[in-house]
């Protein structure tokens, strides 16, 4: 963590007019470190984020920043145009450095960046209503759809191959057979669900490959507190961290939501009998991701949709698993057998998907 001398001076690289007052260490978020700082400017109180790339994730921040100032500055000049108030509450907005660049390295080497702090409105953990399931899958719908036209080049891959889910597969596999850990005894039921799944792993690859559904720019990360939500009205703002947005396929969006919303459950609850698609949830989801995206989402995507939570959700399950066999070397466990927790939770989402897989994609037909 930094200190308030150091924050100091980072905040004096920035092209903000204002004297710092303090700054605070916020508690949202796992990635980036992120500090809230308030300033007094011409006599009122102004807030800015600070806010410090994670180079452990992302090994490439220039290419993370190309793709940041790309995307807010397309998604600006829409709101522009289309006449909309409030374009700093809309999306997140970059103070440059006094060189004019967009991030500022100091001398430990972090890469250093600010932000307009947005201000009115709140962050929440999980969705516990419907309605927020709604603004949340709107917003990142949105997103999506505001980045559609976004011209050429394509954007960088800031975690390549972040989907691929025949590689995550193939990553399984080796672990099983490597038995690094002596785990595999104890896991031999996850493991054979997971085995027994193999015929959905290329379903979205190939669609893409093809050209059966195309490539579009997309979030990757669309957890709910990644969702800016206004005070007053609960309507989703903005979206925020947009490092992994990339080049990919709009159901990894959805799909992501699908298993981090429609249980009610956290991701390595014990109490599998808990473990559900809650199908209200899932309506609402749907709901706000197709009135957002219906300009442009094809048929192809759109028959796929209820598919996705299913897909997106045992990627993530065999991704723990295989963490689980190999020593808990990507995710954080705090327990032994953490990680197969996990896995076991993943995989009972699946299975209570694929049970209402059907009304799920009916009701999407039906909207
Ligand atoms: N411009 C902003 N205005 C207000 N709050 C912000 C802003 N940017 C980020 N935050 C807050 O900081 C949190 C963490 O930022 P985020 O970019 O999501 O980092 P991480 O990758 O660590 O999750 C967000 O969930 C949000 O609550
Ligand atoms: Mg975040």
């Amino acid at each position: 963590m930094y200190n308030q001398e150091q924050l100091r001076h980072i905040s004096k690289q920035f092209q903000i007019y204002g004297e710092l007052r303090h700054a605070e260490l916020c508690k949202i978020g796992h990635i980036n470190e992120t500090y809230t700082a308030t300033y007094d400017q011409g006599g009122t109180k102004v807030r800015y984020v600070h806010q410090k790339i994670n180079q452990g994730v992302f090994r490439k921040p220039g290419q993370v920043m190309r793709n940041f100032v790309r995307v807010t500055r397309h998604i600006r000049q829409k709101l522009e145009q289309e006449g909309a108030d409030q374009i700093t509450r809309r999306v997140i907005t970059l103070v440059p450095t006094l060189d004019d660049k967009s991030t500022y390295r100091d001398k430990n080497g972090d890469y250093w960046r600010s932000f307009v702090f947005v201000e009115g409105v709140q962050t929440y953990e999980a969705v516990e209503t419907p309605r927020q399931a709604y603004q949340a899958a709107h917003a990142f719908g949105l997103f999506q759809q505001q980045l559609v036209d976004l011209p050429s080049p394509r954007l960088h891959e800031t975690i390549p191959n972040f989907h691929n889910s025949r590689l995550r597969f193939q990553a399984l596999t080796k672990a099983v057979e490597a038995d690094d850990f002596g785990r595999t005894a104890s896991a031999r039921k996850e493991i054979e669900f997971a085995l027994k799944q193999e015929k959905i792993v290329d379903v979205f690859l190939n669609a893409m490959k093809k050209g059966k559904i195309p490539e579009r720019i997309t979030h990757n990360d669309t957890k709910f507190n990644n969702v800016m939500l206004d005070n007053e009205t609960g309507e989703a703002m903005c979206v925020v961290d947009l490092d992994t947005v990339m080049p990919g396929c709009a159901l990894y969006d959805f799909g992501d939501m699908v298993r981090t919303t429609t249980s009610s459950t956290l991701e390595d609850e014990l109490d599998l009998s808990k473990v559900q698609m809650r199908l209200p949830m899932f309506k609402q989801l749907a709901r706000g991701y197709i009135d957002a995206t219906s300009s442009f989402l094809t048929k192809a995507e759109r028959s796929l949709i209820a598919f996705s939570g299913k897909l997106i959700t045992y990627t993530i399950g065999i991704r723990f698993l295989t963490d689980y066999l190999s020593g808990d070397t990507y995710f954080r466990v705090h327990r032994p057998r953490h990680n197969l927790d996990r896995a076991r939770t993943q995989f009972k989402l699946v299975e209570s998907i694929e049970r209402k897989e059907e009304t799920m994609q009916k009701f999407v037909d039906s909207l």
